[in-house]
């Protein structure tokens, strides 16, 4: 029997097939699993349908997650579920290089709305179509606990995330839901690119790495697989690392001389 037969897992964040949200989906439903997929805007509609069409043929909802209106009518359209992959960030292109004490007042308050809040809102307007036992994720970056230059205000915000996790978790224990993060390695997507200097950063990692290699958004999703499924059953309040071992690290090996 496939590990997540007769679960409905809430995917957010597809916004093209590079998406970390799309190497999920794909584990989830090689796994079994029946998706609802969310997207945010017209421009990306037909990108998501694409996927959901590839990936089972289920359903598809507008969400923005700073729109409570928005969230209303999700929550009203997507039935009982057994899980939500929260993969959503934004964060003004101008706060991902210089200096975090150059962040404005506006472009910090859009970064914690829309990367962290709207964890909060998302499960606050889903938590009734949640079957007990079930299991949320969200997507975050070592540089939430560690600092990662010019990822500044981004990092502030996956703190925050990682904050709400474990509160979540708490809230959630006594229905036997999970809570969890993972913490993915650089992937290049269309939101990392936005942090200066990132085209360096996956080789940098491979360098370093325990495991000596890159990762994928399919090597997120094979966490997602397990952290959806019934596998995972005690695992709560956790931040998973998906970085082939990097963010352990203490000192770096020299790099081999030219
Ligand atoms: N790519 C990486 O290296 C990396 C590493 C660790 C964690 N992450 C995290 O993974 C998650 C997914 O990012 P990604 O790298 O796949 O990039 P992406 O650009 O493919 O995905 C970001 C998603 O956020 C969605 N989004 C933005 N504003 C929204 C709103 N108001 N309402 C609903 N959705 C909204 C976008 O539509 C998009 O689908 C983010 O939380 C990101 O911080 C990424």
């Amino acid at each position: 029997m496939s590990l997540l037969e007769g679960k409905t897992i809430l995917v957010t964040g597809v916004a093209n097939r590079w998406s970390i949200a799309s190497g999920i989906a794909r584990q989830l439903h090689a796994h079994g699993a029946r998706l609802i997929l969310t997207y945010q805007g017209e421009r990306v509609e037909d990108s998501v349908r694409k996927t959901a069409a590839e990936l089972g043929g289920g359903p598809v909802f507008p969400c923005d997650v700073t729109n409570d209106d928005s969230l209303d009518a999700l929550a009203a359209a997507v039935g009982r579920i057994d899980g939500i992959v929260h993969s959503i960030a934004f964060v003004k292109k101008e706060d991902l290089s210089g200096k975090v004490y150059d962040t404005s007042r506006d472009g910090f308050a859009m970064a914690m709305d829309i990367s962290s809040y709207s964890l909060i809102a998302l499960v606050g307007h889903l938590k009734d179509n949640l079957n007990d036992g079930g299991s949320i994720m969200a997507l975050t970056y070592l540089g939430g606990t560690q600092i990662v230059p010019n990822y500044n205000v981004a990092g502030i915000a996956k703190a925050a995330l990682e904050a709400i996790v474990r509160y979540l978790a708490f809230d959630l224990g006594d229905r036997g839901i999970r809570v969890n993060a993972i913490s993915a390695g650089p992937i290049s997507t269309a939101s990392s690119r936005q942090v200066a200097g990132f085209s360096a950063m996956p080789a940098k990692v491979a360098a370093a790495a325990p495991l000596k290699r890159t990762i994928s958004a399919d090597d997120v999703g094979n966490c997602a697989v397990y952290l959806a499924s019934d596998l995972s059953s005690q695992v709560t309040a956790d931040v998973h690392f998906v970085d082939a071992g990097y963010h352990a690290m203490g000192m770096y090996p020299e790099a081999p001389k030219a």
